[in-house]
């Protein structure tokens, strides 16, 4: 959608010139006001440097990843760096139907300071052990024709029992001493997404009671080509595990999602289903991180009555998104939607990118786009810092890598969260910072929800000042990337580039 017409979007809230300065300085949110709510000291994000991973963590909902695969994960990390895992995986979007579910035990050691994307902590991880159980003959069908499709996973095939003999509850080893080959690579499975990890946490107000300790685990990104999984090291997150001891109240999926196991898969409750309705004004609930590392945050206005869309998207050179470094507004028009037959549940629809203006927030990005090749980005003259131009009439502005007019392939879905907040889903982007501007590129799965401005409630956690809570870096961490380093920038806005050519 609209984020489509970045390569990697990102916004917060319109900003319009005259405001820029507003989130220059310091002392203000970047909100627009109806967007804005008074926030509650405590509601500040903390980051934990080094994370740390002991205890259990939990999904909070049912997850999509590319695909399309339906799954929810109950991670637990012991003091001595052994893990083990779970992820059950169903087959229908509302983790209703329980398919196969995976168990893993293995180590993980945090290693550094990632210098890819700032803010995470870089791991290395061994897996000891994968084993399999089939919760139906149907799921056991499945994984088998997978296995059987290739002939270097046929002896992985022949290891699984003819459907006829099939036992429920039986463990199956994909992995681990019994095991001669790494069947759970030949059916696709990593765990790569161990080698990229974050903590944090919030306070979440509680009426008439004390606030709650929420800590969420970012771990590393699922790549949307299944081929390219075994081999791509992530440089974004998906969406957060919480504690099973640390959530956010009320929880219904963390308490079934940890007190699960292989036997006993977590059966989610039916969804509350909720039409699209656009309509309306639409946030990020945070500072979001893209893969290839750009920080943003986007807001969102859908016109239903003539079906137009506006988009803010704020990058920011930092994990906090408090040191921006450009905006782009931008307007277009979208189709009704159809029910996808891929993705059961999400609504496919088709956006139009026909207007754009840009506004560069930092020096960097300023003097990039006062060097760029003439007619490459808005008419002729300078660019000065805080101030928005129009780059419709150049087609857009190749040095950020937005291209005009543009049309983009969209899957989106609805949901409710348990306090009642309405969240819209938008397609993940191609990892490939490619955008998905055919029908086959459509996404399958879910960038993190924006929430509807005006029903943002006052524990949401916008845009928070992200300070570390302890001041020293990870062990064994190298010199930290400097705030907002040219190479940094200029590396990010030439991937971007590259990614619209
Ligand atoms: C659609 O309506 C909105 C609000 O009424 C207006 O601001 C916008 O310019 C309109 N867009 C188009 C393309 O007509
Ligand atoms: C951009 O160009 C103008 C005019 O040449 C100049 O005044 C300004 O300082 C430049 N800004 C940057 C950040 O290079």
């Amino acid at each position: 959608m609209p984020a489509a017409m970045l390569p990697y979007a990102c916004v917060l809230v319109l900003l319009g010139a005259h405001t820029a300065e507003t989130v220059a300085g310091r002392g203000h949110l970047p909100w627009e006001p109806r967007c804005q709510q008074p926030l509650p000291d405590g509601a500040h994000v903390t980051t934990l440097l080094p994370p740390r991973l002991d205890g259990p963590w939990v999904s909070t909902g049912c997850e999509v990843r590319p695909g399309p695969e339906f799954l929810t994960r109950s991670y637990t990390f012991h003091p001595n760096r052994l893990f083990h895992a779970y992820q059950f995986y169903y087959e229908d979007p509302s983790c209703q139907k329980p398919a196969h579910s995976l168990l893993m035990k293995g180590k993980v050691r945090l290693r550094r300071a990632s210098w890819v994307t700032r803010g995470a902590t870089e791991a290395d991880y061994h897996l000891h052990k994968v084993g399999i159980v089939f919760h139906s003959r149907g799921a056991l069908l499945a994984v088998a024709e997978r296995l059987g499709l290739s002939r270097a996973s046929q002896d992985c095939a022949r290891r699984l029992p003819p459907a006829g003999a099939w036992l429920p509850g039986a463990v199956y080893e994909l992995l681990g001493a019994q095991a001669e080959q790494d069947c759970a690579a030949a059916l696709g499975f990593t765990m790569h997404e161990l080698s990229l990890v974050r903590v944090q946490r919030h306070l979440q107000p509680q009426p008439r009671a004390p606030s709650r300790l929420v800590e969420e685990l970012y771990l590393g990104d699922i790549h949307t080509d299944p081929a390219e999984r075994r081999h791509y090291r992530p440089t974004g997150y998906q969406r957060p595990l919480q504690s099973a001891l640390h959530h956010s109240h009320p929880c219904l999926v963390c308490g079934l999602v940890s007190h699960a196991d292989e036997h006993h898969p977590p059966v989610l409750p039916p969804p509350v289903a909720l039409a699209l309705r656009l309509q309306g004004r639409w946030v990020s609930s945070g500072c979001e991180a893209r893969p290839a590392v750009l920080f943003l945050t986007r807001l969102f206005t859908f016109h239903g009555h003539n079906r137009s869309w506006e988009g803010h998207y704020h990058h920011f050179s930092d994990p906090a998104c408090q040191q921006p470094t450009f905006t782009v507004y931008a307007t277009g028009r979208y189709t009704n939607g159809t029910p996808s037959a891929k993705v059961r549940g999400g609504t496919e629809l088709v956006f139009e990118v026909t207007r754009a203006h840009v506004t560069p927030m930092d020096q960097v990005t300023t003097a990039m786009l006062n060097f760029s090749k003439p007619g490459s980005c808005g008419g002729p003259g300078a660019w000065s810092m805080g101030t928005e131009r129009d780059v419709t009439a150049t087609n857009g502005c190749m040095p950020l890598g937005i291209r005009l007019p543009h049309v983009e392939y969209e899957l989106f879905k609805m949901e409710q969260d348990p306090r009642g907040q309405s969240l819209l889903f938008i397609g993940q982007r191609p990892t490939d910072g490619s955008s998905p501007d055919t029908p086959e590129k459509r996404p399958t799965s879910f960038q993190a929800p924006l929430v509807l401005c005006d029903e943002m409630a006052q524990d949401f956690p916008i845009l928070l000042p992200h300070r570390p809570l302890l001041g020293k870096p990870p062990s064994g961490g190298g010199p930290r990337p400097p705030v907002a380093p040219l190479p940094f920038l200029l590396l990010v806005l030439g991937l971007a580039f590259l990614g619209w050519l």
